[in-house]
């Protein structure tokens, strides 16, 4: 019995989307797709409690609150979050936390294999910002000044990589933003994703962050990004 909901929750995690513009079509009721790893993977630099914590307790609550504000609407996450600006705030901000949580947990992973960056994405990566520190410098920079709780991003826009943040649950496919992109990186920078284990040091989560970038997962959302029209 247990080998059969581990293999469905395997099925689930693996079915449910298969990249950003299947992400965005989901459609209302949405549903918690189980972690894709095991909660204590990712402990070089989150513990286990504060990924269930994260995923079971506050991504839940995302899920049950977009859910109850559409009432029974049948809707798709990128028409909420592209209309974001005239929503009412519990569905931009509850729609906005579950598209942005489902995203977060794949850009993590705890193998050695995934957090290698590949060569390409490097390279893009040097040419905009001059080095790779400097581009994780910048980074840093904008999860640690983003006031109160929200998300850095790097993103993929037509005239190429930016980094950039948000508050609140909002991301850079809402038409709230001033600079529109695809997210092919975030790091979720409110206290829940981190004060276990870091308390007030947010500057020393985001450092730590890097051992547990999904490079692979990152590189191909950056390849879809590249050649999709934003929606
Ligand atoms: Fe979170």
């Amino acid at each position: 019995m247990k080998l059969i909901s581990v293999l469905a929750s395997i099925l689930l995690a693996t079915t449910t989307w298969a990249g950003l513009k299947d992400l965005n079509s989901q459609t209302s009721p949405f549903k918690l797709a189980p972690l894709p790893y095991a909660a204590n993977s990712l402990e070089k630099a989150i513990d286990a409690e504060t990924m269930t914590v994260h995923h079971d307790k506050h991504h839940q609550a995302y899920v049950d609150n977009a859910n109850k504000a559409l009432e029974n609407k049948k809707v798709s996450m990128i028409e909420i979050l592209k209309t974001a600006s005239k929503q009412p705030t519990a569905i931009r901000n509850n729609v906005g936390g579950h598209w942005n949580h489902t995203f977060f947990w794949t850009v993590l992973s705890g193998k050695a294999e995934d957090n290698q960056i590949p060569e390409t994405l490097k390279k893009d990566i040097e040419k905009k910002w001059g080095t790779f520190e400097k581009f994780q410098t910048e980074f840093e920079k904008a999860g640690a000044s983003q006031f109160g709780s929200g998300w850095a991003w790097l993103i993929r826009t037509s005239s190429g990589l930016e980094v950039v943040a948000t508050p609140n649950q909002d991301n850079p496919l809402m038409d709230t933003v001033e600079k529109r992109g695809w997210p092919i990186l975030g790091a979720d920078v409110w206290e829940h994703a981190y004060y276990l284990r870091y308390k007030n040091k947010r500057a020393d989560y985001l450092k730590s962050f890097w051992t547990i970038v999904n490079w692979k997962q990152v590189a191909e959302y950056d390849q879809e990004a590249t050649k999709t029209q934003m929606p």
